[in-house]
């Protein structure tokens, strides 16, 4: 093919010189390769259908596509960009006429469609696995939810609560990932296809149809907009950063967990050192940890590529695209990790229970235990206050109250109701407020948790068989022009 003479767009003047592979994205490309195949092959039926291009010319073109797509990216001519050598090879197989398959186009339309369509795929997968890590943290917590847990608040022991408490807080976060990357992919999913360079074309083309033939689920109007924006590659990474956000707590707790002993993790999600032979040590974690530091570098740096960009197509967006691809794939295969080392971790009930009382977590309970019985809550906590310098039991708690009320707590509350404030497993069951860890509050959580799951598992299905069903008809137009 072409090799030494560069591609059809630089020709001989533009040939790059030492700068050739500076400009080139040819490797970054690989991501897109089938997607420009599938916008080129929507272009030329579309150009077929308005009578741009004659029928037989536009089927020409779409054999040589097949062929091009056969023999794949590494197979591609000499080139700037995929579709600089998509077109060469389309030249180079059947002569000039190829050249007619970049009419009423630019590749400025162009790349952010093929953007648009391969993203959609990645952001279907990373929902995917969204969806997969709430089950996991869902089923995990279903068996948990009278399992004890030391709540923290600064590290420091705060309430006791359970481990199913503690899952579905995460499920609720990861749900709003959810959201944010269905948001994210709602307006990915709008074809910018037909702005070409930017200021549209004199050629009678069909938008709608190209959008259609695409999948996508309306045109990006404004052909000036619709060729320069890269908000949606802004939103998608923001909201992978925010899961990312969301996984690394997740796992830095998890990694505590364990280091109190309160959880184990399987043998496939640990590592072991080189030199300490004993050593189990929870090292995917911390990567799924690190990953937030993939993700932020990511979103920082298509927010600094695109600040202060004009109008409308310049060269810096071609580095902006990598910033996404790096981002989708990092935090796809961290949420993958997570849920994997939720649904196998083991929970120390024992060591958990023993532990659930520690540095006084009950003390709010007995606080609202004796505001429940009329005293005022700041009085209330006066008293608990003074009786944790001294002691977590009852003697404390009646001295306290001699001290600040100048009664015996008897007086105020009865006995019995104090001693059950005072018990973490009763404590837990005393707080049933909406979202709280009572186990029946969970259980609550715990049926919403699965009704939200069915409706995004049926919501990302649906997205990915109209993905589907785009392509299957696409493939059956360019059939007809055999
Ligand atoms: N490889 C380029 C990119 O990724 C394609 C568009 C090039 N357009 C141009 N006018 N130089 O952005």
């Amino acid at each position: 093919m072409s090799g030494e003479s560069g591609d059809v767009v630089r020709r001989e003047r533009f040939s790059g010189g030492p700068a050739r592979g500076f400009l080139s994205s040819m490797a970054a490309d690989e991501r897109i390769f089938e997607a420009d195949l599938a916008v080129d092959r929507a272009h030329v039926v579309m150009l077929a259908e308005q009578g741009i291009v004659p029928e037989e010319e536009a089927g020409e073109i779409l054999a040589t596509l097949s062929e091009v797509e056969a023999t794949g990216h590494d197979a591609l001519p000499d080139g700037e960009d995929v579709h600089a050598a998509i077109e060469t090879a389309v030249i180079d197989s059947i002569g000039p006429v190829g050249g007619k398959m970049h009419t009423a186009r630019s590749r400025n339309d162009e790349v952010a469609t093929c953007i648009r369509h391969r993203l959609r795929e990645d952001l279907l997968e990373v929902l995917e696995a969204t969806v997969a890590f709430r089950e996991a943290l869902v089923g995990a917590a279903e068996g948990q939810t009278e399992t004890l847990l030391p709540g923290y608040t600064h590290l420091q022991p705060a309430q006791p609560t359970t481990v199913a408490h503690w899952l579905l807080s995460y499920e609720g976060a990861v749900a709003r990932d959810t959201e944010r990357l269905l948001d994210a992919y709602s307006r990915t999913n709008r074809c910018p296809l037909g702005a070409a360079a930017f200021a549209g074309t004199p050629f009678d083309i069909d938008r709608e149809r190209t959008a259609e033939l695409l999948g996508f689920e309306s045109v990006l109007e404004n052909s000036m907009d619709a060729s320069s924006t890269r908000d949606f590659l802004l939103e998608t990474v923001s909201a992978l950063a925010t899961l990312s956000t969301t996984l690394s707590g997740m796992a830095e707790d998890l990694i505590l967990f364990s280091n109190k002993g309160y959880v184990e993790l399987s043998d496939e999600y640990s590592s072991t050192s080189s030199i300490m032979p004993q050593k189990k040590n929870p090292d995917t974690l911390e990567l799924v940890r690190a990953t937030a530091g993939d993700a932020s570098s990511g979103l920082n740096g298509l927010l600094t590529t695109l600040k202060g960009l004009p109008r409308a197509y310049n060269r810096d967006l071609q580095r902006a695209t990598p910033h996404a691809w790096e981002t989708v794939d990092a935090v796809r295969e961290a949420t993958d990790v997570a849920a994997g080392a939720v649904a196998t971790a083991e929970w120390n009930e024992h060591q958990l229970e023993a532990a659930a009382g520690e540095g006084f977590s009950t003390a709010t309970g007995v606080a609202d235990a004796l505001a429940m019985a009329g005293l005022p809550f700041r009085t209330a906590h006066e008293l608990v206050a003074l009786a944790s310098e001294d002691a977590s039991d009852y003697a404390a708690l009646d001295a306290a109250s001699e001290a600040v009320l100048g009664d015996p707590l008897a007086e105020y509350v009865p006995r019995e109701a104090v001693e059950a404030a005072l018990d973490p497993e009763a404590s837990v069951a005393s707080r049933d407020s909406q979202g709280g860890p009572a186990p029946e509050a969970v259980e609550e959580t715990l049926a919403a948790a699965w009704d939200g799951i069915g409706a995004d598992e049926r919501a990302v299905d649906d997205l990915a068989e109209a993905l589907g069903a785009a392509a299957t008809a696409l493939d059956e137009e360019v059939r007809s022009y055999e």
